[in-house]
């Protein structure tokens, strides 16, 4: 083994609004042992708790525009401090000013890799529209094709179920729009960079998502 390969691993998961990212970050971070940092779940907590970071990304996140870099990047990287094995990125980076600022950080201390979900606009629409959110374990399940036992119940810890303010359907099309523009241009910088971009078809079934992205992964994590 050389030294790059001991080195710890940091996985990037990408992908439009509603591609799976969320849905596939918990069980990779238990497969992995990896913390799952999800930019949108701290910005939502921060929210929640009514901090003077959630208030002015409240204002950009219901109008489903992005958070501005700076915000984005202190917080994230406060957070990372404390992750020296590793982590699971989930959402971020999204503009080529975050990526280049994360590369500067893992350079020559991780091995990174980036996974693209890939999907159709219309796919996402439904699942966004559909999706219900656990405000108890932040979980979450869909009306239609991951219906929970019982209504407004999460599965997981009984915890209640709502939909997002951002998952209205005028809110979901701005977030596309913004992801075209400000994200997409990440595929062709990542791109660039030798075995670090892995595609993954976000369209197939959750368990033959999930397998790809371990088989994906396999290379990276266990050569
Ligand atoms: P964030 O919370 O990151 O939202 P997002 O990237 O828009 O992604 P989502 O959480 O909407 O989708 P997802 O890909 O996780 O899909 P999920 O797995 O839930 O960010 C929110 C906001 O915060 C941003 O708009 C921005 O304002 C701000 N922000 C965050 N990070 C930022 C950053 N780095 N820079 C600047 N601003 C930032 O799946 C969706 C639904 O589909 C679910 O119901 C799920 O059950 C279902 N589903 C998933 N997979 C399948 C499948 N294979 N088959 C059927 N259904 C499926």
């Amino acid at each position: 083994m050389d030294s790059s390969e001991s080195k710890p691993l940091v996985v990037v998961l990408m992908g439009p609004p509603g591609a799976g990212k969320g849905t596939h970050a918990g069980p990779l971070s238990e497969h992995l042992g990896l913390p799952h940092i999800s930019t949108g779940d701290l910005f939502r907590e921060n929210i929640r708790s009514q901090t003077a970071l959630g208030q002015k990304a409240k204002q950009f996140i219901d109008q489903g525009q992005l958070v501005p870099d700076d915000l984005v990047l202190d917080m994230l990287f406060e957070r990372v401090a404390e992750c020296k094995g590793g982590y699971i990125l989930d959402g971020c980076p999204r503009t080529l000013y975050q990526a280049a600022a994360l590369d500067r950080k893992v350079q020559g201390h991780n091995r990174l890799i980036v996974l693209n979900f890939q999907i159709r606009d219309e796919e996402l629409v439904r699942r966004l529209s559909g999706r219900l959110s656990c405000k108890g374990c932040g979980k979450t399940c869909h009306k239609q094709f991951a219906p929970p036992k019982r209504d407004g119940v999460c599965d997981s810890c009984s915890g209640a179920l709502y939909q997002r303010e951002d998952d209205q359907e005028a809110v979901i099309q701005k977030r596309l729009e913004v992801y075209r523009k400000q994200t997409l241009p990440l595929i062709e910088y990542y791109g660039r960079q030798k075995e670090v971009l892995k595609e993954i078809n976000s369209e197939q079934k959750k368990d033959l998502v999930f397998s790809d992205v371990l088989e994906a992964l396999h290379e990276r994590v266990y050569s």
